[in-house]
Formats: structure tokens, sequence, C-alpha cells
């Protein structure tokens, strides 16, 4: 574990499915990290791993654990592996940086939590949101108090969810199967999409008091495939929250009603082939700058102790899986 004025953060990435391999080229380009181990079960992304210069290789994410030169370790794995991994990882001291959603209900969420606060290492969940400029400045102008007291807001995400997102070219590939077992994943797609929005909202607006929810069903699987949401926050606002895995076009923004003003933001991705492009070139796309952005913050955050703590601590986004959890046992027919 990392011991104050570190120079390089040695990193190990465990999970090198869709988003593994986002942070680790993402990774390349953080001068003060270096992703020095891999795991994955998967020989074939453990190849990946080795064409970015990664030696040491494991199918068992333990035995990267047990390695005394990771400091710290990226989470990228099915919901339902977060529980167990990131407490083993707390157990052998490592920083975590863990991806969203905590884990798939508020019991297991709370397991991470307690384990992360007893070994006294640092935990950050990976909601990017909070690090795109669009949704930044609304923050800043909520505090700035040009909008007044915000009374309404709507807030949007529809994407394609786990029926495009593994195309890291214009080729769509097959969906893991762990995405279509409810089981694995704690919910469709109020939890994969709700989650990143239930936090931005309450980054905005404080916690939540309650929270109903209509689920749609378009694809007809035993999971809702998009959700309304009525949300009412302890500061006396109320949001709309629609969420969605039905469209290959992102839609994906925050707008918000004051007694002085309203404002809005919205984050969209390049088109498919600049997307392509950029990543035959080794940059980042424009979506994904966010995702290199939440990694620097993670490497600062365990350089520095002085960095604001709770901003996406296990205990933070604990809270998402609580409004979601209460979501799901009041819904609206
Ligand atoms: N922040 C975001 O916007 C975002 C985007 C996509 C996914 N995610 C989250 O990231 C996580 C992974 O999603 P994904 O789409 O990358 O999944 P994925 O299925 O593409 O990747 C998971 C990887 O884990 C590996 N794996 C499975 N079991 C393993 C085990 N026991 N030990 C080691 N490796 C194992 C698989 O081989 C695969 O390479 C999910 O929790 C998801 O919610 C977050």
């Amino acid at each position: 574990m990392f011991v104050g004025n570190m120079k390089r953060v040695n990193l190990g990435l465990i999970g090198l499915g869709f988003i593994g391999k986002v942070h680790i080229r993402n990774c390349l380009k953080i001068k003060s990290a270096k992703v020095v181990a891999a795991a994955d079960v998967s020989k074939k992304a453990l190849a990946y791993a080795k064409e970015f210069g990664v030696k040491q290789l494991f199918t068992d994410y333990r035995k990267l654990l047990k390695l005394k030169d990771v400091d710290a370790v990226i989470i990228s794995l099915p919901t339902h592996l977060h529980a167990d991994c990131t407490i083993e990882a707390a157990e052998e001291r490592k920083h975590i940086f863990l991806e969203k959603p905590l884990a798939r209900n508020p019991k297991e969420g709370e397991k991470i939590v307690s384990a992360v606060r007893k070994n006294g290492v640092k935990c950050m969940v990976g909601y990017p949101l909070r690090f795109v400029p669009e949704f930044a400045n609304l923050k800043r102008k909520i505090e700035s108090g040009v909008l007044g007291d915000i009374q309404i807001a709507h807030a949007v995400n529809i994407a394609a969810g786990p029926f495009f997102h593994r195309a890291e070219s214009t080729i769509p590939r097959p969906v893991p199967d762990w995405w279509l077992n409810k089981d694995l994943t704690g919910g469709g797609a109020l939890m994969d999409l709700g989650c990143h929005m239930i936090n931005l909202l309450r980054w905005y607006l404080g916690e939540v008091s309650s929270i109903k929810t209509h689920l749609g069903f378009r694809f007809n699987f035993d999971f809702e495939d998009y959700a309304t949401c009525i949300i009412d926050f302890e500061c006396g606002a109320s949001a709309i929250l629609n969420v969605g895995w039905f469209s290959q076009n992102t839609a994906l923004g925050v707008e918000l009603f004051g007694t002085m003003s309203y404002a809005q933001a919205y984050h969209s991705p390049s088109s498919r082939v600049i997307t392509a492009i950029k990543l035959i070139l080794g940059k980042t796309p424009r979506f994904f700058i966010p995702y290199l952005e939440e990694l620097s913050y993670f490497i600062n955050y365990i350089k520095n102790d002085d960095i604001d703590e709770n901003r996406l601590s296990g205990e933070n986004a604990l809270r998402d899986l609580g409004a979601i959890a209460k979501a799901y046992t009041n819904q609206i027919e």
C-alpha cells in the first residue's frame, strides 16, 4: 500500500473487458501511474494487456492482489464480482478504483464500505459523469446561485446499454452472458444507467427522500430495459429521470429549473467513425475523456491526502444503491 510522497503509482488492472480496456489505454496517458499487472479469466484479454507492455499476467486475480509492487487496483469485473474482489483487495491493503455500480445491492455495498474502512485503504467508485465539463459547469452554476433554488430537474440517459457498448470499433460484439442475468447485474437499465444519473442528481440536489419508478420491458427480458423515476430530494426539489437501453443514439443530459433561471447540460459521443479513428491513432475519444479524468483524479487522491475524500467514496455510491433499491420496491404500474 502507498505511504506518502510516492512518485509513481503501480496499478493492477482486474477485468479487461469493455471498460477495463478503456482504463488500460487511459493509464498510458497518466505519467504518474503504470499498469504493472493485469488479471482476467480470458487469455485473449490478457494478450491485450501484454500488447500494452504489462508483464505480470494472471488468470486468478488473487495472485495479482498478493503482489508487493502493486499499490492500487482498478476493478472492472462484472458487477456480481465487485464485492468479493474489492473486499479481498482491501484486505491485501491495496487502494481501490472500483467500477460502478458499487455492488448489486446495498447489503453487498455495505460489506465493501466496511472492509475499506477496516483496512484503511482508499476507495473511489468510477462515476465519470462528474468529470464531464458540461456537468461540472452545471454544478458551479448551482453553487453560484444564478439559478436560485432548484425546484425541478429532468435527467435522461438513453443509450444502447450492453447491446452496443462493447463495440470498440464500428463492429458490434456479442453481449457477455452476465450482462443479461439480473442475479449477476443486480438490475437492468435502472441499475446500469440509473446509478450514474442518481449520483449526478445527488451531487446537484443532495439526498433523495423518496423515489418511485415505472419499469419498461421493450425486449421482454426479466429485467427492465428502460425506466422512469420520480424522485423527491430532501432540499424540496423533484426530478424526473428517464433511462433506457433501446437507442443506438446516446442522449445524456440534465435540465435544471430554479426560481431565478434554468440551465441544461448534455454529454454526447463523437460519431462512431471518429471514435474508431481516434482509437486507431491512440487518442482518447471525446466520450472517454471523463474516464481519463476520473483515473487521474484517483491517482492524485492516493498520492495526496488533502484531496476531497467524500466525492466519489464507497459510502457515497452506497446511497445510489439505496435509492435504486427503494425504486425497485416502489413501482408504479
Ligand atoms: N463507468 C462506466 O460508464 C461503465 C461502462 C461499462 C461498464 N461499467 C462497469 O464495469 C464493469 C464491467 O463491465 P464490462 O462491460 O467491462 O464487462 P465485460 O464483460 O466486458 O468485462 C468483464 C471482464 O472481466 C473478466 N472476468 C470475468 N470473471 C472474472 C474473474 N473471476 N476473474 C478475472 N476476470 C474475470 C471477463 O473475462 C471480462 O474480460 C461492470 O460493473 C459495469 O457496470 C462501467
